[in-house]
């Protein structure tokens, strides 16, 4: 198939969630021309919008940034990165204020002030929501009505990353991508590329992120030669909603900082009678959800008396999944699986989205800027979308591009039986507990796959985060092996690097 060939002259943003749209509105604003490229409409298939409890920040008297900071570290299991988290935390105020004079309609307090909820490993309540658990959409939305009004941002909707273009200096200049309905193949040159692919929960079976969502931009970056750091560290969130839904409804952690309880089928609390026992960190949680499933006692969320009558105004998108999966949260307790979430591990990225590559730029949850560590922080993500995607919008303005694109392999897609395939392995194997034979067996049928259907980027992703799974024999935030329960003592980062530098090719 013959190629058409685009020269942009601006930075390129791949994807269109909360970290992309904020690139492209900041790298707008300092002068430049941007093209943004998603395959959906937007406001669809993100992982942004559909994000329920908020978006952390140091908003109230009781709170400061240090404060945030201290917990996001803890949480992360010794791989948080304190540089990153320090500017993080320090300009959540301004991110929350940001968004709202964007439009989004945070809850208020009666005084006028940020209304803020309590959740999991959180000292004190930080979470600034809307309208009960729908932050993620009402953010959005006022995100991409900026974005329209924003004449220097170009959008194309149908447009699906296929590979990144380099230059004879290993400088990405650029992206193929698969364009309308015939997926003509388009090579886009650019000063600059920013990913903001989002995460891969559509590689696992049971996720709570958009299915689209798997990894591909991972993939093409370390097929690209960008360091990607701790893939094996995935996220589970132990609240998904068990309702034969794909991709499962999310029961938000706000329901249990409001006091709702996770208990067993028979009633029994499944992490002890405290009255903070379920608000542990993510992990703890979601292994306790796993292995009440496992052992056939089940696990069910119990809203009844915490939340009650005021559920359908409280947490309408949950009251909603419930209602559509004929379960009324109000008379009856939610079944609940822990599913993929989040994932922390990605392109190894700063806190102004450079990547390892010149050129390219990583931000959201592909990229791994090290605030998260070995487990995010609930509600951390937004807020790194918008505060890094801003900062990266800033520094992309100023890059000027490189020279001619090489030629890139065209890799095939996956088809949907063997898609099926991988994501059932990749949850029954390299899911909340994991050991080295369930490792052995997914990279062998990743083997096998690779064989028969050729080397897919969502192989490549997977591969990448079983891998490190299987080499990282201990056992740490999201990352649990029941064959390596304990925690080594020094705590490691993961530092994948499929391709050499060109340069370093080149002075051989
Ligand atoms: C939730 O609302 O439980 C999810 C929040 C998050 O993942 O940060």
């Amino acid at each position: 198939m013959t190629m058409n060939r685009i020269r942009h002259d601006g930075p390129l943003v791949v994807g269109a969630g909360l970290a992309g749209l904020s690139a492209a509105l900041e790298a707008a604003k300092a002068g430049a021309k941007v093209l943004v490229i998603t395959p959906e409409p937007l406001l669809n298939a993100c992982s942004s919008a559909w994000a329920q409890g908020g978006m952390a920040a140091a908003l109230t008297p009781q709170d400061s940034p240090r404060r945030h900071a201290q917990d996001t570290q803890a949480a992360g299991a010794g791989l948080v990165e304190a540089e990153a988290t320090r500017i993080l935390t320090e300009h959540g105020r301004e991110t929350v204020e940001w968004l709202a004079a964007l439009g989004a309609p945070f809850d208020r307090d009666d005084q006028g002030g940020f209304a803020v909820s309590l959740e999991a490993a959180h000292a004190v309540p930080r979470v600034a929501r809307v309208g009960g658990d729908g932050a993620g959409r009402a953010i959005l939305t006022a995100v991409v009505a900026a974005v329209r009004a924003e004449k220097s941002i170009a959008v194309w909707d149908d447009a699906r990353l296929k590979a990144l273009a380099r230059d004879a200096h290993g400088r990405v200049v650029g992206a193929v991508i698969a364009r309308g309905a015939d997926a003509k193949p388009t090579l886009v040159t650019a000063t600059a590329v920013v990913l903001a692919t989002g995460g891969a929960g559509g590689l696992f079976a049971a996720t709570t992120t958009p299915a689209a969502l798997k990894g591909e931009g991972l993939a093409l970056a370390a097929l690209a030669g960008a360091e990607i750091l701790d893939p094996e560290f995935v996220q589970f969130h132990p609240t998904a909603l068990d309702v034969g839904v794909d991709p499962a409804p999310l029961a938000t952690e706000a329901l249990r900082g409001e006091g709702a309880r996770l208990i067993d089928g028979e009633g029994r609390f499944l992490l002890g009678a405290e009255d903070d026992a379920d608000l542990k960190p993510r992990d703890v949680v979601a292994r306790a959800v796993h292995a009440a499933r496992a052992s056939g006692r089940g696990a069910y969320l119990d809203a009844r008396t915490a939340v009650g009558e005021a559920f359908p105004h409280e947490f309408p998108a949950v009251f909603a999944a419930c209602m559509r999966a004929g379960l009324d949260p109000r008379l009856s307790p939610m079944p609940v699986m822990a599913a993929c979430h989040y994932h922390m591990g990605g392109i190894a990225a700063d806190a102004d989205g450079r990547t390892t590559l010149q050129g390219l730029y990583a931000v959201g949850e592909c990229a791994a800027t090290g605030v998260h560590g070995a487990n995010r922080l609930a509600s951390n993500s937004l807020l790194e979308a918008a505060t890094f995607g801003r900062r990266a919008g800033r520094a992309v303005a100023g890059e000027r591009g490189g020279d001619k694109p090489q030629p890139t392999p065209d890799l095939p897609d996956l088809p949907e039986t063997a898609m099926a395939e991988l994501r059932a392995a990749m949850t029954a194997h390299c899911g909340v507990v994991r050991d080295a034979q369930g490792l052995a067996t997914l990279l062998a049928l990743i083997d096998r796959l690779e064989a028969r259907h050729g080397p897919a980027a969502v192989l490549l992703a997977a591969r990448l985060i079983a891998q490190a799974a299987l080499d990282r024999r201990e056992s740490r935030g999201g990352h649990y092996r029941s064959d390596y329960p304990q925690a080594a003592a020094r705590a490691e980062h993961t530092r994948v690097r499929l391709v050499r530098p060109a340069e370093l090719e080149a002075a051989e």
